[in-house]
């Protein structure tokens, strides 16, 4: 069941949505080659705590597996897809850097991620940023009241293919509300004008994860961090919209 959101709502949960873009922001700053991932959650945390929000991920138990996940935000670097636990693994010049960020404040759920492009990068990685960011905003012009659900699924999967790139099938979008998951599931391909129609109220994490190479990932022996199982590039862009009649509002960017 997909549980639409009153404007009173949704705006609270701009504010939440708020809290996940200044940590974005704040980190985007301190991202350089030599900077430990661990110290980005620290940071991370903090400023989550003095914004009177918590972070989201930590401790949540996922479907997959039974191990809470362990910090605040989620760092995936170049072969890794999402998930990845922030920890001894020191940034590099010419790394492609995806940071997710999720936050309860009031009761409700906010979740963004940016990926970063740290010093110089190839081109590969130049193409599948660009495009992976293109295809979050393909799929938010989707965001209209009267549209099918799967209409954002297909212009993830356009954009990627546009470019020779493959999208992660076994990770998804998500609504967000009062829980950071709920329906419906946005998968990140798919034929289009299928599945729910879109209404006023409705809030979705988008979240395209595109790939250089094959669309098969594995999860690393930490039960979270997932990889691309050829170890070629990935990269991840997530964005909280909400469906109102005057389109989409984007509330993770301000
Ligand atoms: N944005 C991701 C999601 O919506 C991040 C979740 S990390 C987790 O699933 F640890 F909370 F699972
Ligand atoms: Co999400």
């Amino acid at each position: 069941m997909i549980i639409c959101k009153s404007a009173d709502e949704i705006r609270l949960m701009q504010k939440a949505a708020e809290i996940v873009v200044e940590v974005l922001l704040q980190l985007e700053k301190i991202l350089k080659p030599g900077v430990q991932t661990s110290f980005l959650d620290k940071v991370a945390e903090e400023l989550v705590y003095k914004n009177g929000a918590v972070p989201a991920f930590k401790g949540y138990v996922g479907k997959l597996n039974s191990r809470p996940y362990p910090a605040t935000i989620c760092v995936s670097v170049n072969e890794e897809v999402v998930h990845g636990i922030p920890g001894k693994r020191v940034i590099k010049d010419g790394d492609l850097v995806a940071i997710d960020v999720g936050v309860k404040y009031k009761g409700f759920f906010g979740d963004a991620a940016r990926s970063f492009k740290v010093g110089n990068v190839g081109k590969t990685a130049e193409r599948l940023y660009i495009a992976t960011q293109d295809a979050l905003n393909a799929s938010i012009d989707k965001c209209l009241v009267g549209n099918r659900l799967s209409d954002l699924s297909h212009a993830i999967e356009s954009r990627a293919k546009k470019d020779n790139f493959s999208v992660v099938k076994v990770f998804v979008g998500h609504g967000i509300g009062k829980k950071m998951h709920e329906d419906p599931q946005i998968l990140n391909y798919g034929n289009p004008g299928q599945g729910p129609v879109l209404k006023r109220g409705m809030v979705l994490a988008i979240e395209p994860m595109l790939n250089a190479g094959t669309s098969d990932v594995e999860i690393l022996d930490d039960k979270w961090t997932v990889i691309t199982a050829d170890r070629k590039l990935s990269c991840h862009f997530e964005d909280t919209v909400a469906i109102t009649d005057e389109g989409p509002l984007i509330l993770t960017r301000i």
